[in-house]
């Protein structure tokens, strides 16, 4: 018999699964060629030419046997850590060095090396609606207790007044995602200083750390020149979680990496519990072979131009057809008002069209629906006339 824990989390188990599954049963009757799924965030841009290149350099230069063992340190390769913070140096004018980065296996493995070192039981994180729903089973893998900001469905960015009233002596973290999924939205600068600002009060009035977590895998996926701003710079108690997956098209590698800055309160202490978090979550180490590879690869990312193509035809179809979204400034996703306030009634219509998207509410917004655009621009060109027929239904 499970756990009972577990037993909550399968009956909620994520929606978005349900309908990659849903996916391959319809192309199985169907063909792949009509079925138009924008349920998954995984990348169709193949990842640069220099991985492999990397890849195959790595195999000839290094000795197999220390490439393939477990690293000294859980936090991983010590010139794999200084390569990063010197590009992240010189990319953002920070002062990061090696021991400030800790590896990890995707934004996924470090959200939960973070947690299990800052959370006690009914400690609170906060998160901005909507958000990437694995928040809440990570907190809760931890005991901790995920608070909720309700969605601020004008622009998406977070509803700073009710943050403010929701922080408590008890809440240990906040986690922002910008460039955000499932929206797209950037956070802006002034959004930012603002979040900063009402942190820095709430400490000083309860005499607490609250740390800032800043979950960013989309960093490098924007669009007309927007800018993400480096938390680490606004607020002290930030803590960046960074990964590959996208920026590097490499979600199935599990490489990634934490920022664990010296200007957190008790730096070194978050670290060793950092190191201690990667090794008893299991993880031991983040994959070498690919840490070794990402360091290579610092100055490289994936097509943004594919993306961005995607988007344009994809934002402006829908808009043709009747539909309400705000056009995306990052990330490979839309964010589109349902068109009756039930948006799973929506997803199921959009089913006899073969369109396959997210109902809002696996993000705590419900009233939307999110679909991925990280497809071929086939897919998008002919989903269009299947949208435009779900369209009639409403008007
Ligand atoms: C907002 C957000 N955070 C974290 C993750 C997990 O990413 P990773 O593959 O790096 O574990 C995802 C994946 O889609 C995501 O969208």
């Amino acid at each position: 018999m499970i756990a009972e824990k577990m037993k909550n989390m399968v009956a909620n188990s994520s929606a978005i699964r349900a309908m990659f599954e849903e996916g391959n049963r319809l192309a199985e009757i169907y063909g792949a060629e009509n079925v138009f799924d924008f349920s998954l965030g995984n990348p169709n841009v193949p990842a640069p030419e220099a991985v492999k290149k990397a890849i195959l350099e790595i195999l000839v230069e290094e000795d197999p046997v220390a490439l393939h063992g477990y690293t000294n340190s859980n936090c991983g390769y010590a010139d794999v850590r200084e390569a990063i913070a010197s590009s992240l140096n010189e990319r953002f004018g920070t002062k990061f060095e090696g021991k400030n980065i800790v590896m990890t296996v995707g934004a996924a493995g470090g959200l939960n090396v973070i947690l299990k070192s800052l959370i006690d039981p009914g400690d609170e994180v906060i998160a901005f609606a909507p958000y990437f729903g694995e928040y809440r089973s990570y907190t809760n893998n931890y005991d901790g207790v995920l608070v909720e900001i309700s969605p601020n469905t004008v622009d998406f960015q977070p509803k700073l007044n009710e943050f403010e009233q929701k922080i408590t002596p008890k809440t240990k973290a906040v986690i922002v995602n910008t460039p955000n999924n499932p929206t797209g939205v950037v956070y802006s600068e002034n959004t930012i200083k603002k979040l900063a600002a009402i942190m820095e009060a709430k400490q000083r009035e309860y005499g607490t750390d609250i740390f800032l977590i800043s979950d960013e895998p989309y960093r490098e996926l924007v669009y007309d020149g927007a800018k993400v701003p480096y938390l680490t710079k606004y607020y002290d108690n930030t803590i960046v979680g960074y990964s590959y997956s996208k920026s590097l098209s490499l979600p199935g590698e599990r490489i990634g990496y934490l920022v664990i800055p010296d200007e957190v309160t008790d730096s070194e202490e978050v670290l060793s519990a950092a190191n201690v978090a990667t090794r008893i979550l299991g993880f031991v180490n983040a994959p070498t072979l690919q840490q070794k590879i990402v360091a290579k690869c610092l100055n490289e990312k994936t097509d943004i131009s594919f993306y961005d193509r995607n988007r344009e035809a994809l934002y402006q179809g829908l808009k043709d057809c009747g539909f309400e979204c705000i056009k995306p400034e990052g990330a490979f996703y839309l964010f589109v008002k349902s068109p009756v306030a039930d948006e799973k009634e929506f997803c199921a219509a959009a089913k006899k069209y073969n369109l396959l998207i997210v109902p809002g509410s696996s993000f705590a917004c419900p009233g939307y629906v999110r679909l991925a655009y990280c497809v071929s621009y086939e897919t998008i060109v002919n989903s269009l006339p299947k949208f435009r027929e779900l369209a009639k239904e409403y008007f």
